[in-house]
């Protein structure tokens, strides 16, 4: 059993006992123990306090312990688990993928089954994130409605920055839009699967037999134009090579390509949401009216209830806060751990800590208008964002998945404090200009780079994201 697999089990046991699926920490957490890792290990790793992973491991093992009826802790987990799952009826695997209802008289009468049906309806949410709280984000919310029920776009992209808030986006758009498609089917690419998996795992999920002489695709074109569905790709990204320029598949994933243009150029009625880090060709509409193909593109959220949340203090100086993190929610509630354990919640103590008068040290960075943020009030300040451990661990992924030429790029723009001009980048940068455009590109489809028309055209790197190179890759 591999761990996606694990996953979907024990969130279907922890729901049948909580009605409330895996959280981030508790999948994390499943994830890093299977593999041998301690609650210390984890905590490191993760930016939390050691023993709140070990309270919330340990809160995650009791309500196994009582569904299993049997005592699980850290040190069984993994062998109990072997045992429990080789003995367990309840479940049925189809091709390796959990089918939470199909021929299983028992998972028919769960009642608690994460797998809906409901008529002719069919759900499978089980890899889609609970909202507990949602803010902002009516704009996009009503540009999905309006591509999804009035235009009918067949491929939307819902794109940008790690943490910047894409699934939680998607989801809550399917919360509020349950009644309005008969099949939903939420599948993660954190641990890609083949296209003919996810094709199988589909046509299960809507009960169709798939008959050995068919072509799967057809049937499954077939149900997208008899009902209206609604299929979501989460973290697409991975079906895309590491350390190439952005967009471009893995030999393995190749048939995604064709099965995306399909998508868009086979008349039905159903949508397909691609959510990704990282853009690819068939995600851009070169032609509203000619393709039923377009992106959404997020960038920060401008709202303090994040961090009234967290329990932070200095109201004053929250916003100032949200605009050094670029209003990326992750970036902030990692820092808002920090800042709670350091600074007993004071940002306003915090911010001064970190801020520098006067002449600029060359490493320091003023703070820029991000997107469609309001602004530091910087005058002669200069406020530098720490970067947690989180975080750090976080950017060295995405750094080490850059192309060289992309690294070697950001690394010239983290040298300028402010925005910069093509021709002064490329002049900065010995590189022929094919390389140099394809780089450039690349960093805009990954949205480190933001380009800024102003009466010129500049480029702007991620304030944090620069933050990180300086401080770590350059040290
Ligand atoms: N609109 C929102 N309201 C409240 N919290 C939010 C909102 N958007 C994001 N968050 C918080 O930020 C976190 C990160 O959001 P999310 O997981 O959606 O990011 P993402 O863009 O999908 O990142 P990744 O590309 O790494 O998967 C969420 O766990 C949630 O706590
Ligand atoms: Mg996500």
């Amino acid at each position: 059993m591999n761990i996606k697999e694990m996953l979907q089990m024990v969130d279907h046991w922890v729901f049948a006992e909580t009605d409330q699926h895996l959280d981030d920490l508790q999948k994390t957490i499943i994830e890093e123990i299977s593999q041998g890792k301690t609650y210390k290990q984890i905590a490191d790793l993760y930016g939390y306090h050691e023993n709140y992973v070990g309270d919330e491991s340990r809160k995650l093992f009791k309500i196994l312990s009582e569904k299993l009826g049997e005592n699980i802790n850290k040190q069984n987990f993994g062998w109990t688990f072997e045992r429990v799952t080789d003995n367990f009826q309840g479940f049925n695997f189809v091709n390796g993928n959990l089918n939470l209802c199909h021929n299983n008289q028992t998972s028919n009468n769960n009642n608690n089954s994460n797998y809906h049906k409901q008529k002719s309806n069919f759900y499978d949410l089980t890899f889609a994130p609970q909202i507990l709280k949602f803010y902002n984000r009516e704009t996009e919310l009503k540009k999905l409605n309006n591509y999804i029920f009035n235009q009918n776009i067949r491929l939307i992209s819902v794109l940008g920055l790690s943490g910047i808030g894409k699934t939680y986006l998607v989801k809550r758009f399917v919360d509020l839009n349950l009644e309005n498609f008969e099949v939903i089917i939420w599948k993660s690419l954190k641990y890609p699967e083949s296209l003919d998996l996810l094709i199988d795992e589909i046509l299960n999920i809507c009960q169709i037999e798939i008959k050995p002489n068919n072509n799967k695709l057809n049937q499954l074109f077939d149900i997208f134009s008899n009902k209206k569905c609604l299929i979501i790709l989460d973290d697409v990204q991975n079906i895309f090579i590491k350390g190439d320029f952005a967009g471009k598949y893995k030999p393995e994933y190749q048939n995604y390509q064709d099965f995306l243009t399909r998508i868009t150029e086979t008349e039905h009625q159903s949508n397909l949401i691609l959510i990704s880090q990282e853009e690819c060709d068939q995600m851009c509409c070169l032609d509203e009216e000619l393709y039923p193909v377009n992106c959404l593109e997020l960038f920060g959220l401008n709202n303090i209830e994040i961090l009234r949340n967290m329990g932070l203090k200095d109201e004053d100086s929250w916003l100032n806060l949200i605009n050094l993190y670029e209003g990326n929610p992750f970036y902030l509630k990692s820092i808002g751990l920090l800042i709670k354990k350091n600074y007993d919640g004071y940002v306003a103590d915090f911010l001064a800590e970190n801020s520098s008068t006067g002449i600029l040290p060359v490493n320091n960075i003023t703070i820029l208008p991000v997107n469609n943020i309001t602004i530091l009030p910087v005058n002669n300040i200069t406020i530098l964002p720490v970067i947690t451990t989180q975080m750090q661990s976080h950017f060295k992924t995405i750094f080490n998945n850059l192309s060289s030429i992309e690294q070697a790029m950001v690394l010239q723009l983290s040298k300028f404090n402010q925005p910069i001009t093509r021709e002064d980048l490329r002049q900065s940068l010995n590189l022929n200009s094919v390389d140099f455009n394809n780089g450039l590109q690349s960093l805009q489809q990954r949205y480190l780079v933001t380009k800024i028309k102003k009466d010129k055209i500049m480029f702007n790197l991620s304030p944090v994201f620069r933050e990180y190179l300086i401080n770590i890759v350059v040290g």
